[in-house]
């Protein structure tokens, strides 16, 4: 469990511009910045809107983006009344359903499963995260992030349809018990792909800066590719001179940079030392603050750090579940680049963009020590080839032949020799407080 730093509570309607600025007179000019080919709005563009007049404002303001707009008994039905069997996961915000929308439901919608997340309204968020979320996503579209389908915004109620992410989040991947652990070049694959996410927030016309980087907000697609979801807490990034953004300190223990928690004063570089954070757990298969060990190891950043440079320490760091099935150089190389990210001085950690180009490399590499517990069955040829070996050489030589075949089908999953036991997500875990 995760704990939040500070408060998140219901919004008035009023106060949905900056956090610490009072409301401003709404500006006539929908947009401010060009965001690539669109002007993008921001939260400041809609200040002050009363319950009546925002869902109009809103569907107005990001005509452009593509968004439906919902009404709840619509969402009631795709989602069998929010049933539990539909359950997916759960943070501050409130429950996530999965459901399913298609022509029949409103002409001109794709046939697919969704996820609808739904305000509760007896929680610690509220209608600003929501509407945070909905101008961010509503506008922003890449591979790398999980695309917003639509809202519903009907009397108090406030939700969010996005597309349907089928092996849910990277916190419950990594920290599921009782499953196979995620082998090392999906890691590598996860990290690669959540960077990239957070490249182009970073390098947007407008940047944003994302707050919340973290497992449980990382959502994975059936090849594993990586999303960002959840951006109720993102900032549009400084603007002209100035160097931050200052904002109340939000986010979530473990995660948040540690000049962020001292002076409030958010930049992009906050989100790099969470991305750190997220890729420390990602070698060493523990969560960033785990109360049930030894004091000295309950912070993992702090218990990581100094091994993380060491290569002769680096395996003691190294997640057991993966059982020394990873790439030495690559471990090495991850653990450099998290060591970095990590930096008490802000300005010492890389960019975004080149924790994507020190990544790229890292998936492919194939130092991957040979392992005993993949399980291959040869075929009747194989075997037959195999025992005129063993009686024409009867001698250690066939050993290191076997030892080929093995290496040859760890390295190519798709080999129907290979048995690999895929566990099938379940969606069960309530991940509160995230
Ligand atoms: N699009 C989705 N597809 C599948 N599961 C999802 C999706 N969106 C959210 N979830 C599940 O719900 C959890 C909470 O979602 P999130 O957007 O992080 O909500 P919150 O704002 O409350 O933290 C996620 O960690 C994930 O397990
Ligand atoms: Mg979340």
């Amino acid at each position: 469990m995760t704990v939040k730093i500070t408060w998140r509570s219901i919004v008035p309607m009023c106060c949905v511009n900056g956090e610490e600025e009072p409301c401003k007179p709404k500006k006539e000019a929908a947009a401010v910045t060009k965001q690539g080919s669109f002007l993008r709005l921001s939260l400041l563009d809609l200040s002050n809107p009363s319950s009546t007049t925002l869902s109009e404002d809103l569907s107005i303001s990001l005509a452009g983006s593509n968004l439906h707009v919902f009404i709840l008994a619509e969402l009631k039905v795709i989602t069998q009344s929010f049933s539990s069997s539909n359950f997916l996961g759960e943070g501050g915000f409130g429950p996530v359903h999965k459901g399913f929308i298609d022509e029949k439901l409103r002409p001109g919608l794709n046939a697919q499963p969704v996820a609808v997340k739904h305000l509760d309204l007896e929680g610690l968020q509220g209608h600003r995260e929501w509407l945070t979320e909905v101008i961010f996503l509503g506008q922003l579209r890449h591979p790398h992030l999980v695309k917003l389908i639509g809202y519903c915004c009907e009397e108090e109620h406030r939700l969010l349809v996005y597309e349907y992410m089928p092996r849910g989040s990277l916190e419950n991947q990594l920290f599921r018990r009782y499953s196979v652990s995620l082998p090392w070049s999906t890691r590598m694959k996860i990290a690669l792909g959540a960077a990239k996410g957070l490249a182009f927030l970073h390098e947007a016309e407008k940047p944003v800066i994302y707050r919340d980087f973290k497992g449980s907000n990382i959502l994975l697609d059936s090849d594993y590719t990586a999303k960002l979801s959840d951006f109720g807490l993102a900032k549009d990034g400084p603007e002209g001179d100035n160097t931050h953004v200052s904002t109340r300190v939000m986010g979530t223990q473990g995660y948040a940079a540690p000049e962020y928690i001292m002076t409030g004063h958010l930049t992009a570089m906050s989100d790099v030392y969470s991305f750190g954070v997220v890729l420390l757990e990602l070698l060493t298969g523990r969560r960033s603050v785990e109360k049930s060990r030894p004091p000295r190891e309950q912070n993992l950043v702090e218990w990581a750090r100094p091994m993380l440079n060491d290569p002769r320490k680096l395996s003691r760091i190294m997640d057991p579940r993966l059982e020394g099935q990873y790439s030495e150089t690559g471990a090495r190389k991850a653990a450099a680049l998290a060591y970095q990210c990590l930096s008490h001085r802000p300005k010492q950690r890389p960019t975004m963009s080149t924790v994507v180009k020190t990544l790229e490399p890292l998936k492919d590499f194939d130092d991957i020590s040979v392992g005993t517990f993949v399980f291959t069955v040869p075929t009747d040829q194989e075997f037959k080839e195999n025992e005129s070996a063993t009686a024409a050489k009867k001698n250690n030589s066939n050993h290191r032949q076997n030892h080929k075949l093995h290496r040859q089908n760890f390295r190519s999953p798709k080999s129907p020799k290979l048995i690999h036991s895929e566990s099938n997500h379940s969606f069960n875990s309530k991940s509160k407080g995230a």
